[in-house]
């Protein structure tokens, strides 16, 4: 990478929207370091960056171990934009759900994005912009009240930050996406596939790609005026009618 070029760390990189997210941000010029659990997928992501001549690096990487994310990102020579990405998805009813499915999820979506913020926040020289992802979800949704209350500590996570970063420049916001098409939708049952699909406004199913064009844009300088918000990515579904 070159010095003037920004740097920006994906989590949760090695497929599905933050693969997607990379391989967006590469394009717009970023430096993009592409941070996953699964190291190898992550290496061979960025290695097909690289091929089409841009600027990229895998990484191993658990958002959950501070020390593991502080060395990664003392390894870069910048850093000017985090995408928060990383997650873990528990799919049940309520009454099924265990304190341990709740803790798991709460360690990776909130406790590792609140590491890999604080840290990055702390190496951000020149600004930056933090971007976490949520969940349409947040808003409520049928079996996976634990993940709902993860993505709606994301939201608070997302405010409380925006307001103590603003001083220094850092902006953060959250995109929270609907139903994506990723190994993480394609994870559930055929029954539960098709009652997910008959609540979308539109009848279709987002692509990563929709998402990484939403994450892009609160990563790139030009949204500085934009901090705190939530913007919801979901082909409508959360305007609460599928027109029945
Ligand atoms: N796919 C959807 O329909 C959908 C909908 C709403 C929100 N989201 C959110 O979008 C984001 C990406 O979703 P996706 O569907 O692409 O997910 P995915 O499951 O396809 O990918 C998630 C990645 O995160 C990695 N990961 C998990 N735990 C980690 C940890 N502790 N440290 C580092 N990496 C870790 C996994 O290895 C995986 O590569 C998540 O935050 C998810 O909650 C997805």
């Amino acid at each position: 990478m070159s010095s003037d070029q920004e740097a920006v760390l994906v989590t949760g990189a090695a497929r599905g929207i933050g693969r997607a997210t990379a391989e967006r941000l590469a394009a717009d010029g970023f430096h993009v370091v592409l941070a996953d659990l699964n190291g190898d997928d992550a290496r061979a992501a960025a290695a097909a960056i690289t091929a089409s001549g841009r600027s990229a690096r895998g990484a191993t990487l658990d958002i959950r171990d501070r020390s593991a994310v502080a060395a990664l990102l003392d390894s870069m020579p910048r850093i000017d934009a985090v995408v928060n990405n990383a997650a873990i998805f528990w799919d049940g009813p309520f009454e099924a759900a265990s304190v341990k499915d709740l803790t798991e999820m709460f360690e990776v979506n909130v406790v590792g994005m609140f590491i890999v913020a604080q840290e990055a926040a702390r190496r951000m020289q020149r600004g930056g912009r933090i971007v976490n992802i949520s969940s349409r979800a947040y808003l409520g949704g049928a079996s996976h009240a634990a993940y709902t209350a993860s993505k709606a500590a994301v939201v608070g996570l997302t405010r409380g930050m925006a307001v103590d970063l603003a001083p220094r420049g850092i902006t953060v916001n959250a995109v929270a996406p609907g139903l994506v098409e990723t190994p993480m939708f394609r994870s559930l049952s055929a029954e539960r596939q098709r009652d997910i699909l008959r609540l979308q406004l539109s009848g279709t199913i987002g692509a990563p790609a929709d998402l990484a064009h939403a994450i892009a844009f609160f990563a790139s300088r030009g949204a500085h005026y934009c901090t705190g918000q939530v913007l919801v990515v979901d082909g409508g579904k959360s305007l609460g009618s599928n027109g029945q």
